[in-house]
Formats: C-alpha cells, structure tokens, sequence
C-alpha cells in the first residue's frame, strides 16, 4: 500500500508556481491576485479561507478577503461580484460556498466572469470542461487528477467508481474520469443517495472516488484487493480529546481498507491540499490570461 502525500505534492506545486511568479514579476509583468468573499462565520469556511489566504502569500500572490455578515443581502453580494468582474487588478475571485439560504448559490455563480471564475463553478467553465475544452476546472477534480497523474496511476480502462453526485466534486471528477486523456479514459459509475447496491458496485471497482460526505462510509467489505482509493470526505466529527473539538473525517475507514489498497489519500493531508493549490493554479492561469483573454 502507498499513501498518496498530497501534502507534499502540494508543497512542491506552491514553490513551483511562486518561481513562475517571480520570474513574471521580474519581467515586469503583474501578480497575480485572488479575492476571496466570505458570508457569515461557518467554521469550516472560516478555515478553508485562511488556508486558500496563506498559500496566496507562499505563492507570490496579492490576495484580498471581502468578508460580510449573513444577513447580507443579495443584491449586496451581486453589486460586489460585478465591482469584482470590473476590478482590472482583480485577477481572478471566489464567493466561498455554502451561503445564507436567503441567496440563492447560482445566482452570484452565474454573475461572476467566468473569466474570473478561478472556482471552475460558472457553466461556462462547467460545460467547456466536460467537452475537453480549456477552462477553468473546479479545484477539488483538478487537486484529484493532478495527484493521479504525479503518483503516475493507471486509470486506462479502470473501472472507476464515484460516490456521490455533487456540482463540485462528484459531478466533475466523474467527467473527468470518462474524458479521452490522461488521467482519464475509465469506465465511470457515479453512485448517489437513490442507488440500491453501492457496496456491490464499489466491489468492482479499480478506482474509488469518495465524495459524499458521510464519515467512514467506505469499509474494507467494499473494496477490491488492489484498489486506489481517493477520500474527499472531511466531516467535522466531534472529538473530545482534540484541541479544536472535532477530528477532520474522511470518507473512508482508513486504518481497515488502506491494507487492501494499492494507493489511498489520507484525511488531512491527501486531497485538501491540493484543492487549494488547484485554485492557486487557476488563479496564476488568470493573471497570465493563459486561459481566456
Ligand atoms: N465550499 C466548499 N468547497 C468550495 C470551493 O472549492 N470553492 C468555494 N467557493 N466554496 C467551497
């Protein structure tokens, strides 16, 4: 069994991406600059927006957080998403999710630029993506492939299974996954909260991306010898002898599938930290204008 450190892949992806920055710099060409907007104190926003903050500054960018309490409205967020689109220096931005219930999530998605769109949540970066055209890729599939293709494993062919059918994550890895590239070019069953058999069809799998949400879901009875198991899960699940109060979740019991495994990510440490460094990418594809003009 290997463990897939993304951790340190990250790592390496920000000291990469901060030389190019330097080296654009010194030619006297712009750094890049991400804005981050965040609505109300949910804890783990709270914290993804720290992390995606530092790793601006490990990179080399200029990074701006817009922050507003949750009873903002609507048409509050808007008026700063569009100021955001028109902002020249504003290189690419995102409205961390999830928002109020009074503001509706696709509204302030389709309001953004999608050339600003450095989440890869606008339907132009949605619908460009799954026809294999450049674009934005949201940053949880990206983080995902790019640690498949560093840790250079096999997908040609694979049977490929998907928990879980988010916008996010479920959705777009599967896309990915069926795409005729590398990685990519599997076999793709996407499971969800309506499908009977799950455990039988996680059986067959070569792959496992699980992204539901549910601690633990995934036990050794549903794994194959030799599968690669990728964890997006990270549930806050309380945990007393924790300084914070809870323990970081993924979706997978660990300690009885990884013996069975021939890859698996860890929670923390696997998947998390490539998200972030996707979006730092994106954003680094933004300023340089790699992507869309
Ligand atoms: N909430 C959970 N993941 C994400 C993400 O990747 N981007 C944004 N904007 N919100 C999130």
């Amino acid at each position: 069994m290997q463990l897939i450190d993304g951790k340190a892949v990250a790592d390496r992806i920000k000291q990469e991406i901060a030389q190019e920055v330097e080296t654009i710099c010194n030619a006297g060409g712009k750094r890049p600059h991400l804005a981050a907007v965040l609505v109300g104190h949910d804890g783990g926003s709270e914290t993804y927006v720290a992390h995606k903050v530092k790793a601006c500054e490990q990179c080399g960018f200029k990074s701006t957080l817009v922050r507003y309490e949750s009873d903002v409205t609507e048409d509050e967020l808007l008026r700063k998403v569009d100021e955001l689109n028109n902002d020249p220096d504003i290189d690419g931005f995102i409205v961390q999710l999830p928002l109020p219930k009074h503001i509706s999530e696709q509204k302030v998605i389709e309001a953004i630029d999608y050339r600003k769109d450095v989440d890869g949540f606008h339907p132009v970066n949605v619908g460009r993506m799954s026809i294999g055209l450049p674009c934005f890729v949201s940053a949880t599939p990206a983080g995902i492939m790019e640690l498949l293709a560093r840790y250079e494993i096999e997908t040609k062919g694979k049977h490929c299974v998907v928990l879980g059918r988010s916008n996010i994550v479920g959705k777009p890895v599967a896309t990915l996954m069926m795409q005729k590239a590398y990685p990519g070019n599997a076999t793709v069953t996407v499971c969800h909260s309506a499908t009977p058999n799950i455990k039988e069809i996680c059986r067959t799998a070569d792959i496992i991306i699980a992204a539901l949400g549910s601690p633990e879901f995934v036990t050794a009875d549903m794994v194959k010898e030799g599968a690669v198991i990728i964890d997006v899960g990270t549930t806050r699940v309380p945990d007393a002898s924790k300084k914070s109060g809870f323990k970081l979740t993924g979706d997978v019991k660990f300690d009885e599938v990884a013996p069975r495994c021939s890859f698996i990510t860890p929670v923390p440490g696997g998947v998390g930290p490539m998200t972030i460094v996707s979006l730092m990418r994106n954003t680094l594809l933004a300023g340089k204008k790699a992507i869309y003009r």
